[in-house]
């Protein structure tokens, strides 16, 4: 018993030193990264506090090691990206977030693993002239915010969710659209199963496994959709096929009842902000990613690294608003509000302003709206 606490302590100890003497016991090669080597310490006492706030428990020095080796890369990484853009008159802001201690390819296990959406001819497209819209608009106003906006008193957009390391982002933009759709048409709060989405829409691999929001869409349409409270997210499940519990929950959204359209790339821009403002409803976005999403904190994205990833990483959300804006660096930039599925200690509380009438990383290439007919 004395020896094993001895031991302990001694564990304690060498840990103690490691923690403050970096210089000292760190071999060479820890360094070989470009880190500014005068002053390792600096950087290793961000690293400790970064543990700290994100919990996190590595299982033994060598993962620590990696994990010090990612967050010294990321820390690199921003630090030129936040250059960049101060150069480039963009206001962005790019810094160390939960994703700072893992590698690329980590990150995109995030995201969607497999390439383009693909292009559906079958889906009907939007078309603004069916809405009988009551008066012509004379224009739309120049900043449009879905997420102030209630309807019998409840919020249309609900609280930001978390896919967590599940890349069902995909079960998430089409569970958001589907949830505002159905919030609209009761004017009562929803909150719509991602988990049966993630479990039930895949025909060809696990929802974790990626995928498009319109087969989420049209899973929704066809079988409807029970509530999360019901069939709550968990991160571990949709990780193989068939694990579908639909039949079990009744329906908060009746079969049949989710109309969904795909929005006409060549007039996006047009038929999103009408969209968004004349039926108070969000539309599904898909886009390619570079490391400028994961590590975006906040301002406007207007750095199109999607081409820099080689395979195409692609992910998806929802676009919930647009405006303009003078940026801090005087210029004028329109932009659309866009609503992650990574909680809301990533970005600005959630959500992401990027660069609007761009086509950023095919942002307006792939929109789906869902509404439920009156
Ligand atoms: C989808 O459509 C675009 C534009 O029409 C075209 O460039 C692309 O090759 C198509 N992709 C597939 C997979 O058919
Ligand atoms: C919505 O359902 C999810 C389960 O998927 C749950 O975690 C969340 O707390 C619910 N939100 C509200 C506002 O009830
Ligand atoms: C998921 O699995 C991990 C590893 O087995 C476990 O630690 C975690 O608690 C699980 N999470 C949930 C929500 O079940």
């Amino acid at each position: 018993m004395a020896s094993l606490l001895a031991l302990f302590f001694i564990q304690i100890f060498i840990f103690t030193v490691t923690s403050f003497d970096v210089g000292a016991n760190f071999e060479d090669s820890f360094f070989e990264i470009n880190i500014d080597r005068n002053n390792p310490e600096k950087l290793y006492k961000e690293f400790e506090d970064f543990i700290v706030k994100y919990k996190r428990n590595y299982k033994d020095e060598i993962e620590k090691k990696f994990r010090f080796q990612q967050f010294v890369a990321t820390h690199n990484r921003v630090g030129k990206m936040n250059k960049a853009a101060k150069k480039a008159g963009h206001d962005t802001k790019y810094g160390i977030n939960k994703f700072s201690d893992l590698s690329k390819k980590e990150i995109h296990g995030m995201y969607s693993k497999f390439g383009p959406p693909k292009n559906n001819t079958n889906v009907p497209k939007f078309n603004l002239k069916n809405l009988r819209v009551k008066r012509q608009m004379e224009g739309l106003p120049k900043t449009f915010d879905l997420r102030n906006k209630k309807v019998g008193g409840h919020y249309i957009i609900g609280p930001i969710k978390t896919q967590d390391s599940c890349a069902c982002c995909w079960g998430f933009a089409a569970t958001a659209v589907a949830e505002a759709a159905l919030t609209v048409h009761l004017k009562k709060a929803m909150n719509l199963s991602e988990q049966e989405v993630c479990d039930c829409a895949p025909k060809h691999g696990p929802g974790c496994n990626g995928g498009d929001p319109v087969d989420g869409l049209e899973y929704i349409k066809e079988m409807g959709l029970t509530g999360g409270k019901e069939y709550p997210f968990n991160v571990n499940r949709s990780t193989q096929l068939g694990r579908c519990e639909s039949e079990k929950y009744d329906r908060e959204l009746n079969p049949l009842e989710l109309d969904y359209y795909a929005i006409d790339p060549f007039n996006a821009e047009y038929q999103m902000t009408h969209h968004l403002y004349l039926l108070n409803l969000p539309i599904s976005v898909a886009f390619r990613t570079g490391a400028s999403l994961s590590s975006y904190l906040s301002g406007i994205l207007e750095l199109a690294d999607c081409d820099d990833e080689k395979g195409g990483h692609w992910h998806s959300g929802a676009i919930v608003g647009y405006g303009t804006t003078k940026n801090s660096a005087g210029r004028t930039v329109d932009y659309w509000i866009f609503r992650n599925s990574w909680w809301t200690d990533w970005g600005d509380d959630g959500y992401a302003r990027i660069v609007r009438g761009e086509d950023w990383c095919s942002i307006e290439s792939h929109g789906y709206g869902a509404r439920i007919p009156e």
